[in-house]
């Protein structure tokens, strides 16, 4: 099979994370800070580690700001429920995954007023807009999906950093980012940051980050009460960190496995990663842009999108598209809205979607061209 559906889940994950999930579950007899004999001690080592090898790879400070979580979609979780009080303001991007835009929308039914700043065909932020957003409504967040999960636009982070007003945290989504781009929180004006385990950093599913900046943990309400090891004789759930938003027994295998996978990236090395993954993406585009049955979405400029290519063929749908290329062609890819409705939206291809292509470092050259190929066949 030809994989092309890396944005979804990134396959096949490196030998050195089935090995240190497979470790961990063969060799690790405990559970983190729940007890003090040698197994639960060395559970604890690999979670500490882990921890710490996460807070380096994002430039954290301190690593308590790394709160393990299932995956982004808790991570967003925690902090649009837990900081949004009723009558706050919160500013996303016309560009949200359903992690955020389905939050958000239960929160509007509580009171919190949301406000989508408008992106261009292209998904990008429409700087002037969200200026003049930012100006007028003074809002407590700013979300912003750094890398979109429909058409690889990157955010330009940057240029957004300096609208933020004083009083306005930011949140960034960077499921789609993380593994692609570098992610540096200390010396930015990221307040928050979510990602997924499983994707760009190769960990398996079902485990996920948020970083969270000391100062506003005594601001955020966790989302979940519990055990946590830790205080055990009081009824309050611990005000410290990370133990405030971590209740219940960690995920240790998916932990271990997110370290080893960000050792992997690292190995590799960010950029060597993009390169690779853009290229193929490129050689992609090449072989597809002129035929006049296929419509290609997203950046023009492809210096500002990762690896992920959005297209529709000219009177089939997406759904149709998707299902050739995999029983004619052995492609995978993944059609539709990509739980993006309002993305998809702002490029126009609401609702029918789109046919995604995403890749990754594990593809080959000859897969991207084989893929284009395919994509021809059925368009001719
Ligand atoms: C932009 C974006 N945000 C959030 C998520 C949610 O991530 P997870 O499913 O790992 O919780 C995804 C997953 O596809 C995504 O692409």
């Amino acid at each position: 099979m030809i994989y092309l559906d890396q944005a979804a889940t990134s396959f096949p994950k490196p030998g050195e994370v089935v090995e240190a999930v497979a470790h961990t579950l063969r060799n690790i007899p405990g559970s983190p800070g729940r007890s003090a004999h040698k197994g639960a001690l060395a559970a604890s080592r690999v979670l500490f580690e882990a921890r710490e090898r996460v807070a380096a790879f994002i430039g954290a400070e301190d690593s308590s700001e790394v709160i393990f979580t299932s995956g982004a979609t808790e991570a967003l979780n925690i902090v649009l429920k837990g900081f949004l009080k009723s009558g706050d303001t919160v500013v996303a991007t016309s560009m949200e995954h359903n992690a955020v835009a389905r939050t958000l929308k239960a929160l509007r039914q509580q009171g919190v007023n949301v406000l989508y700043a408008p992106c261009d065909q292209e998904g990008f932020l429409i700087l002037e807009e969200l200026e003049k957003i930012i100006r007028t409504e003074n809002p407590k967040l700013l979300c912003i999906n750094l890398v979109s999960n429909v058409t690889g636009t990157i955010q330009p982070l940057a240029e957004i950093y300096p609208l933020k007003g004083e009083n306005t945290y930011l949140l960034v989504d960077a499921a789609q980012a993380a593994g692609h781009l570098p992610l540096e929180v200390a010396n930015s004006a990221i307040d928050f940051l979510a990602f997924s385990g499983h994707k760009g950093l190769f960990g398996p599913p079902g485990v996920g980050v948020l970083y969270l900046r000391r100062e506003l943990a005594s601001q955020v309400s966790p989302l979940k009460e519990g055990g946590t090891g830790s205080r055990s004789e009081s009824l309050f759930q611990p005000e410290f960190l990370p133990d405030r938003f971590e209740s219940g027994t960690p995920n240790l295998p998916g932990i271990a496995g997110l370290a080893a996978g960000i050792d992997f990236v690292e190995k590799i090395g960010l950029t060597r990663l993009h390169r690779h993954e853009t290229a193929l993406a490129d050689i992609f585009l090449e072989k597809i842009r002129d035929h006049p049955r296929i419509k290609i979405y997203g950046p023009k400029d492809r210096v500002r999108a990762t690896a992920i290519v959005s297209v529709n063929v000219e009177g089939l749908p997406p759904s149709e598209v998707a299902r050739r290329l995999d029983i004619e062609f052995d492609v995978a890819v993944r059609p539709g809205l990509h739980c993006a409705p309002l993305a998809h939206q702002t490029i126009g291809t609401y609702p029918q979607g789109t046919v995604r292509f995403s890749f990754g470092y594990f593809n080959r050259l000859h897969e991207a061209e084989k893929a284009a190929e395919a994509l021809i066949k059925i368009a001719s």
